[in-house]
């Protein structure tokens, strides 16, 4: 038992995603999310770089006493993990590129990934393509821009609807039946999506599967909380503006965010 806060950090507030299913499968365990805002986004800067920001990211949140850390960034997961496990004494859990699940369930034998370029540039997304998704058509597209638009709470706008059209509507063309979602800031755009997408498509999101295995590794560890009070904080190293209506939409309460610089 331990009553310790889980950390979860990603490159702003798309990690939210994860955040919510963490949440709403552990309601017992304190949780410090870290939206990196400031140096939003990741996906576009060299991994040296982003290996020293989840560095930054990890020592506020070991700081803050937390017993595991949720990488919820894939950019930040395929650069950095390997770093951050081999220098930081503390379990890490990150997020993978979906494409198992897709390739088990495709009937088409063809499927889509949209992520970042840091995503699939990462040795992860390779492997995990080389490992389980073998005689499978796989169609990548970096979906540049649409991290943007999240950061701004754009993703029900006009312009989310075309960059999104545009990066999908091939994938469809090709014959896709399942779609992975590679980047923790897309699942903001599901509802535009379920637009553009016809149902026989599925749209696969991999951030229920990240807090089942969070819930295991804690049980593995014996590091569960029982806890009833429900803690949550919120931080970020650039404007809570944006973050603090995400939250408010997610949990219907105002958790108001600090701002904060990391070293
Ligand atoms: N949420 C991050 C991810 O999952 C976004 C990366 C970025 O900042 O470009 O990849």
């Amino acid at each position: 038992m331990n009553k310790n806060p889980i950390g979860i950090f990603d490159s702003g507030v798309g990690g939210l995603t994860v955040w919510k299913h963490v949440h709403q499968l552990l309601p017992n365990e304190k949780l410090i999310y870290l939206a990196d805002s400031m140096h939003c986004p990741y996906g576009t800067k060299p991994a040296e770089e982003i290996i020293e920001l989840s560095r930054a990211n990890t020592r506020f949140l070991l700081n803050k006493g937390c017993k595991l850390i949720i990488v919820a960034c894939n950019t930040a997961t395929a650069s950095a993990i390997d770093t951050l496990r081999s220098e930081f004494n503390i379990p890490f859990v990150g997020m993978e590129p979906a494409v198992k699940p897709a390739a088990v369930n495709t009937t088409t034998g063809k499927i889509g990934v949209l992520a970042t370029k840091g995503t699939f540039e990462g040795r992860l997304f390779k492997e995990t393509s080389q490992k389980y998704a073998k005689g499978v058509d796989t169609l990548i597209q970096v979906g540049e821009g649409l991290v943007e638009l999240v950061e701004n709470n754009e993703f029900e706008s006009e312009k989310a609807h075309h960059l999104l059209s545009h990066y999908i509507n091939p994938m469809i063309g090709a014959g896709v039946d399942q779609i992975v979602l590679g980047c923790t800031h897309y699942p903001f755009f599901i509802p535009l999506l379920k637009q553009i997408v016809p149902d026989s498509i599925q749209i696969i999101d991999p951030a229920p599967a990240i807090a089942v295995r969070v819930e295991n590794i804690l049980m593995e560890l014996g590091l569960q909380s029982n806890s009833a009070e429900v803690n949550l904080e919120f931080y970020s190293t650039g404007d809570t503006k944006v973050i603090d209506s995400l939250v408010t939409k997610i949990t219907g309460q105002s958790y108001p965010a600090k701002n904060i610089e990391t070293s």
